[in-house]
C-alpha cells in the first residue's frame, strides 16, 4: 500500500500567512501542518508516501522531511504546476503508484482518534473505500448518504442541500482501478479534476464502502484562519491533558517498529533543546523501560 499526500493549492483562505509559506507548513499548535497526515500514514504502516506540490513550496517540504530515512521510510516528491483538482495527483503520481493500492490524503486535514482507519485499511481488497463525519455544516463538503451495511447511496460535491449529515474526510483508500478512473476524467464546471467524480465512478461500479468515524475521532481541517487556530487550540487541549502527542512521526515510527530504539535516540541528538525534544526523550525512556520496542 503506498500513500499520496497533496499539499498542493496557494493557501488563499489564509492569506496573507501563506504569502512565503504553504497552507500545509503552518504551525497547528506545535508543529507544520503536514505532520499530522503523515503521522496518520506512518501509524497505518505506510511506508512509501509521495508528496505533491506547488513547484515554489516542494522545496521547503523536502526541507522538511527529507527521504524519509530517518523515520524509515520513503518521501517522494512530485510537481503540481497548475491547481488542476484533488483527482489531478492520481496522473502527477501514476508512475509512483505503479501497480498498488493507494491512499490519498489532503495535507491539510487533521485526524486524531481511533483506530478506523488502519482498520479500513487492512479491511480493503477490492474498490474504493471513503470516511463519513457528521458535522455541522455538511454543504462545505463532499457529502455522503450510505446504507446499514456501509454501502454509499448518494454523494455529492458541496451540495446546497445535502440529503445526509455525513462529510467526506480528505482521505481516501482506493485500489489500482482508481488510476484509469482518473484518466477518463473531465474537468467539472470549477475547472477542476474532482475527487468526487472518481469516488462516484466507484460508486456506479458498486465498489464504494462507507467507513463511519465513530463519535470519538475528532476531524479537522485547518483551510481558513479561524478553523486553524480551532485545530491548534484543540492539538494543545488534548496534548496537555494527556500528557501525550498527536502529529508525531518519529513516535509513529518507533511505534510502529520502522525505526528501532538506538535510531530514535540518534534523532534526538540532532534537535534543538526544545519541548518536542523532551517529549521524545520521555517517548524512549518509556519504550526502553517497556522493553517492547526493539
Ligand atoms: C475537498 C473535497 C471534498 C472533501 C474535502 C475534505 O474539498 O472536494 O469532497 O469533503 O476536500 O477536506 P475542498 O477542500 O477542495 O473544498
Amino acid at each position: 500500500m503506498k500513500a499520496i499526500v497533496l499539499a498542493g493549492g496557494n493557501g488563499s483562505r489564509l492569506y496573507p500567512l501563506t504569502q512565503v509559506s504553504s497552507k500545509q507548513l503552518q504551525a497547528v499548535f506545535d508543529k507544520p501542518m503536514i505532520y499530522y497526515p503523515i503521522t496518520v500514514l506512518l501509524a497505518a504502516g505506510i511506508q512509501e508516501i509521495c508528496l505533491i506540490s506547488t513547484p515554489q513550496d516542494l522545496p521547503r517540504f523536502r526541507q522538511l522531511l527529507g527521504n524519509g530515512a530517518r523515520w524509515g521510510v520513503s518521501f517522494d516528491y512530485r510537481e503540481q504546476p497548475h491547481p488542476g483538482g484533488i483527482a489531478q495527483a492520481f496522473l502527477i503520481a501514476e508512475d509512483f503508484i505503479g501497480k498498488d493500492r493507494v491512499v490519498l490524503m489532503l495535507g491539510d486535514n487533521i485526524f486524531s482518534g481511533s483506530d478506523d482507519f488502519p482498520r479500513a485499511l487492512s479491511q480493503l481488497q477490492e474498490g474504493a473505500a471513503i470516511f463519513a463525519y457528521h458535522v455541522s455544516d455538511p454543504e462545505r463538503y463532499g457529502v455522503v448518504e450510505f446504507d446499514q451495511n456501509g454501502l454509499a447511496l448518494t454523494l455529492e460535491e458541496k451540495p446546497a442541500r445535502p440529503r445526509s449529515g455525513f462529510a467526506v474526510p480528505g482521505i481516501y483508500i482506493y485500489d489500482n482501478q482508481v488510476v484509469e478512473i482518473a484518466r477518463a476524467l473531465r474537468p467539472s464546471p470549477r475547472g477542476e479534476l474532482e475527487i468526487t467524480d472518481v469516488n462516484l465512478e466507484y460508486l456506479r461500479r458498486n465498489q464504494l464502502r462507507v467507513h463511519r468515524l465513530s463519535r470519538g475521532f475528532a476531524w479537522l481541517d485547518a483551510g481558513t484562519s479561524t478553523a486553524l487556530q480551532e485545530a491548534s487550540a484543540y492539538v494543545e487541549a488534548i496534548e496537555r491533558r494527556q500528557g501525550i502527542k498527536i502529529g508525531c512521526p518519529e513516535e509513529a515510527a518507533l511505534v510502529r517498529g520502522f525505526i528501532g530504539i538506538e535510531q530514535f535516540e540518534a534523532l534526538l541528538q540532532n534537535m534543538p533543546d526544545c519541548e518536542y525534544r523532551t517529549y521524545l526523550k520521555n517517548v524512549a525512556a518509556e519504550s526502553r523501560r517497556l522493553g517492547g520496542v526493539k
